[in-house]
């Protein structure tokens, strides 16, 4: 039986027959575009980060975007965020004129390496932008205490970890603003697109509400900035606040499946997630990393599974971003990492039988893998 790398269908099967019958209700409200549906979740979200303001937008992207314009930030500006994860977080950066330098991560988290941030701050810095990347926290107690001694603001790109913990608390409330992602395949994933910033900011909670519709006010629907069209769609916003409130199990959900991974791979030379505590990994995605890779990757294609390799080189090396040298010097770890790493299967609901099956051919891979390596030595 064929093992996808994400099975979303089977995530939406629970909630088809009550989604089905609220998009009724939209239907005949006549009400498409904001509203009391989009409202509701706005509250539902915030009400679940324990934050005061959330705000519905059509992307992660945007909510990274909004973020920076919020604060002002532009040319001359300089904006720190890790080399190995997705383009998003540096194309923002760019798009406001800022300058991206982007800095390597921890070998252990695969997270931005806050002793990396400490080298990287010249007094052009203005933000850091903190990926919680396949659904591992940063290390937020020690990027919020160079915050504040070293004066810069914190935008969290939570688009992996929604639901990501530290301590009690919950990725995306640390800094001046938490961006998410509803793309399908993420913890919190829609039927489309969808984005949430969240902030405890009053004022800038107001301005981002006129941002997201073409600077008009809500209270006077007057013009009053220049804005843009990137309201959260209603019919997402109607879903979404069916699954938030599931959030929470399918993450522990998750979580079961990479401890079962965990011990499956134990004693084998599959490198796993580091295992460092309950709440601060809800595996967005379950990264190995292991020799041959891609090779790997074929062998579970041949075998009906499906892995996905995120990143395959780290964003410096991105043609779109190579020419414009945007590191300060080497970043090891992510050269490293973007060789090895692999993405297998993990989702709730995913059967124990698959992730064994998943397991059992990673490890048979790996045995005639070194079966062929001696037999060539
Ligand atoms: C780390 C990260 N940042 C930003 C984004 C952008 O989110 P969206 O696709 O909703 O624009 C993504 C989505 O893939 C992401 O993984």
């Amino acid at each position: 039986m064929a093992i996808s790398l994400f099975d979303i269908p089977l995530q939406h099967s629970h909630f088809r027959e009550d989604f089905l019958k609220r998009v009724g209700e939209v239907l005949d409200s006549g009400q498409y575009i904001l509203g009391k549906h989009v409202k509701e979740f706005e509250e539902a979200f915030a009400e679940f980060l324990d934050v005061d303001h959330a705000i519905g937008l059509n992307s992660g992207t945007d909510a990274l975007f909004f973020a920076l314009k919020l604060l002002d930030i532009g040319p001359g500006d300089e904006v720190i965020c890790p080399a190995f994860g997705f383009i998003a977080t540096v194309d923002v950066i760019l798009r406001v004129g800022a300058t991206p330098v982007l800095v390597d991560v921890d070998p252990v988290t695969y997270c931005i390496d806050p002793a990396k941030i400490e080298e990287a701050i010249t007094e052009k810095t203005k933000v850091v932008i903190p990926v919680h990347l396949f659904g591992r926290a940063c290390d937020m107690t020690r990027i919020m205490e160079l915050a504040e001694s070293k004066n810069f603001e914190v935008i969290e790109d939570v688009c992996q970890a929604a639901g990501s913990q530290v301590d009690e608390d919950f990725c995306g409330t640390f800094g001046r603003f938490g961006c998410f992602s509803f793309y399908p395949t993420k913890n919190l994933g829609g039927l489309g697109d969808g984005g949430m910033l969240v902030t405890k900011d009053k004022g800038l909670y107001e301005k981002a509400l006129k941002l997201r519709d073409h600077g008009r006010s809500p209270i006077t629907g007057d013009f009053e900035i220049i804005g843009y069209n990137s309201r959260l769609d209603v019919i997402q916003a109607v879903y979404l606040d069916m699954k938030i409130e599931d959030l929470e199990e399918s993450n522990i959900d998750r979580i079961e499946t990479a401890r079962l991974y965990d011990r499956l791979f134990s004693g084998s030379e599959v490198v796993t997630p580091e295992f460092l505590d309950d709440t601060s990994h809800t595996y967005g995605l379950y990264t190995i990393q292991v020799r041959d890779r891609d090779r790997l990757q074929t062998f579970l294609k041949e075998n009906g599974i499906g892995a996905g390799v995120y990143y395959r080189r780290g964003l410096h090396r991105e043609p779109a971003l190579e020419k414009l040298g945007l590191t300060r010097g080497p970043v090891p770890v992510t050269d490293a990492l973007s060789r090895k790493v692999l993405s297998l299967p993990c989702y709730p609901s995913m059967k124990r039988l698959n992730v064994e099956r998943v397991a059992e051919v990673v490890l048979d891979f790996l045995q005639r893998n070194e079966s062929f390596d001696r037999r060539r030595r």
